[in-house]
C-alpha cells in the first residue's frame, strides 16, 4: 500500500475556490502488521466464498461488452432477503437501492436533498465524511452537540432542527467515532419533529429527510431494534447500510439504502447511469450466497470489543484509568485524558500497530482485529502508555 504524496496542485488549474487548500480525505494506508484504523472486519473471506465470487464473475464476464443492469434488481432483491434475515424487516425491492459503498449512498442523498440554499444537520462528534459530502454538494453543514457521554442530546437536536430547518438530519447509529447507539425513542422524537418543520430553501409543505447511517449496526447487541423498523411508518426516513463492515466486504464497495419508494426515486434522479458495475453486482450477489460465512465472526468481534473495553478501563494513564465510550460497534473510542494523543499513536505505530487519531481531543479509536492482532495491540499499548507517561 502506498500514499500518493502531497497535494501539489498547480496554480494554473481552475480548482473550485472553496476546494483550494483542501486535502483528499482518508486515513493513512500504511503497510504495517496490525491495521486497526478503518473499522474493517479483520477476517478474510473463506475459500468457498472466494470460489463462488470467482465463478460468478466468470459467468458474467462474457457480457462485459454490455452495460450492467442499471436498476440492479437482483442485488436489490438480495438486500431484501438479507435485511429480512438480519433485522426481521421485510421491505419491497423498490424500497432498496445499492451504490459503491455507503459513501456513495450518502453522497447521492446529499445530491438529491442538499444543494445551494439547503442545510444538513449532524450531531458531533460524528463521521468526518459528512462535511465533505456537504461541501461537494454546496450544502451548509451544521452541528448539534451530543451529551458528554456521546449519546444524542435529543433536546439540542430538536432545537437545532427547529432553528435551522435542515433538508437533511444525519444521525449515525452506532455513531462513528464513538460507537454510541441511538435510542429508538430518540429517533422517533426526531422523526416526529421533522414532520412539523418546513425545510429552508424549499417549497411550502416540504419536511426534512432523517438519514440514519447504520454502517456498523450488525455489531449491536442481539435483540436491539434498528431504524429499518420505522421505514413503513415514516416516509421521510432513509437508512444507509453497508457490506463493508460486519459483512467483511469493504474491498468490493457495496453500500445500500432502505427507505420509502419516494426517497429511492429521488436518489435515482442523481445517480450516474450504470453506477454499479456488473462485476460489483456479481461479486455482491456471490457474497450473499454465503451470508452466514461472511457474518460468522460478528459474534466473536462483539465479544472481543466487550473484553477489550474492560481491559482498557483497567489500564491507567498518568494515574487515572482509561475511559471507553459506550460502544455497539466493532471499535472503541478510548483514553479520555490523553494530553498528547499523537504520541500514543506514534508509539503504537513504532510497534507495528496502526490506530486512528479521531474524535474529541484526548481520545483515540481502535477497531477490533483478530485475537493475535488484539494481543499485539494490548502489548504495544502497555508499552506506549509507559513511555509517553515517562516523558
Ligand atoms: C459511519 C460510517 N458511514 C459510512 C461509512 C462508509 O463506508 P462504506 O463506503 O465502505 O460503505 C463509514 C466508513 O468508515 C462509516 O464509518
Amino acid at each position: 500500500m502506498s500514499e500518493t504524496s502531497g497535494n501539489a496542485i498547480p496554480a494554473y488549474l481552475p480548482l473550485r475556490n472553496d476546494l483550494i487548500g483542501e486535502e483528499p480525505y482518508g486515513a493513512p494506508q500504511l503497510d504495517v502488521p496490525v491495521c486497526l484504523n478503518v473499522n474493517e472486519n479483520p477476517y478474510a473471506p473463506e475459500p468457498a466464498v472466494i470460489e463462488t465470487i470467482a465463478q460468478r464473475v466468470k459467468e458474467i464476464a462474457p457480457t462485459l461488452n454490455r452495460y450492467p443492469d442499471r436498476e440492479h434488481i437482483a442485488l436489490r432483491q438480495a438486500f431484501r432477503d438479507y435485511l429480512k434475515k438480519e433485522s426481521g424487516v421485510d421491505l419491497a425491492v423498490d424500497q432498496l437501492w445499492g451504490a459503491n459503498g455507503s459513501n456513495e449512498i450518502m453522497l447521492q442523498l446529499f445530491q438529491a436533498f442538499g444543494g445551494p440554499g439547503r442545510i444538513a444537520l449532524g450531531c458531533d462528534p460524528t463521521y468526518s465524511m459528512y462535511p465533505e459530502y456537504a461541501r461537494d454538494t454546496f450544502t451548509q453543514w451544521r452541528l448539534a452537540h451530543r451529551n458528554a457521554d456521546f449519546s444524542l442530546n435529543v433536546e439540542n437536536t430538536i432545537e437545532a432542527i427547529r432553528d435551522v430547518k435542515p433538508a437533511m438530519i444525519v444521525l449515525t447509529s452506532p455513531n462513528n467515532p464513538t460507537g454510541t447507539p441511538l435510542a429508538m425513542d430518540d429517533l422517533r422524537r426526531v422523526l416526529e419533529t421533522a414532520k412539523t418543520v418546513e425545510v429552508a430553501g424549499a417549497a411550502e409543505g416540504v419536511h426534512p429527510v432523517v438519514v440514519v447511517d447504520e454502517a456498523y449496526v450488525e455489531f449491536r447487541d442481539p435483540g436491539t431494534p434498528t431504524a429499518l423498523e420505522l421505514i413503513d411508518e415514516y416516509g421521510n426516513l432513509a437508512v444507509s447500510r453497508t457490506m463493508s463492515k460486519a459483512f467483511a466486504f469493504a474491498g468490493a464497495r457495496v453500500g445500500y439504502l432502505a427507505a420509502s419508494k419516494g426517497i429511492i426515486d429521488c436518489v435515482r434522479i442523481v445517480r450516474m447511469p450504470y453506477h454499479l458495475s456488473a462485476v460489483t453486482q456479481a461479486a455482491a450477489l456471490a457474497a450473499f450466497e454465503h451470508t452466514d460465512e461472511q457474518l460468522s465472526r460478528v459474534a466473536h468481534l462483539r465479544e472481543t470489543r466487550n473484553a477489550t473495553a474492560v481491559w482498557l478501563r483497567e489500564q491507567t494513564y498518568k494515574g487515572r484509568p482509561l475511559e471507553t465510550a459506550e460502544t455497539q460497534s466493532n471499535f472503541i473510542l478510548f483514553g479520555g485524558h490523553f494530553d498528547d494523543r499523537e504520541r500514543i499513536f506514534d508509539e503504537l505505530l513504532k510497534r507495528g500497530v496502526l490506530i486512528r487519531v479521531v474524535g474529541p481531543d484526548g481520545w483515540v479509536r481502535v477497531c477490533m482485529g483478530t485475537d493475535e492482532e488484539m494481543a499485539r495491540f494490548r502489548e504495544a499499548l502497555v508499552e506506549a502508555l509507559r513511555i509517553v507517561e515517562q516523558d
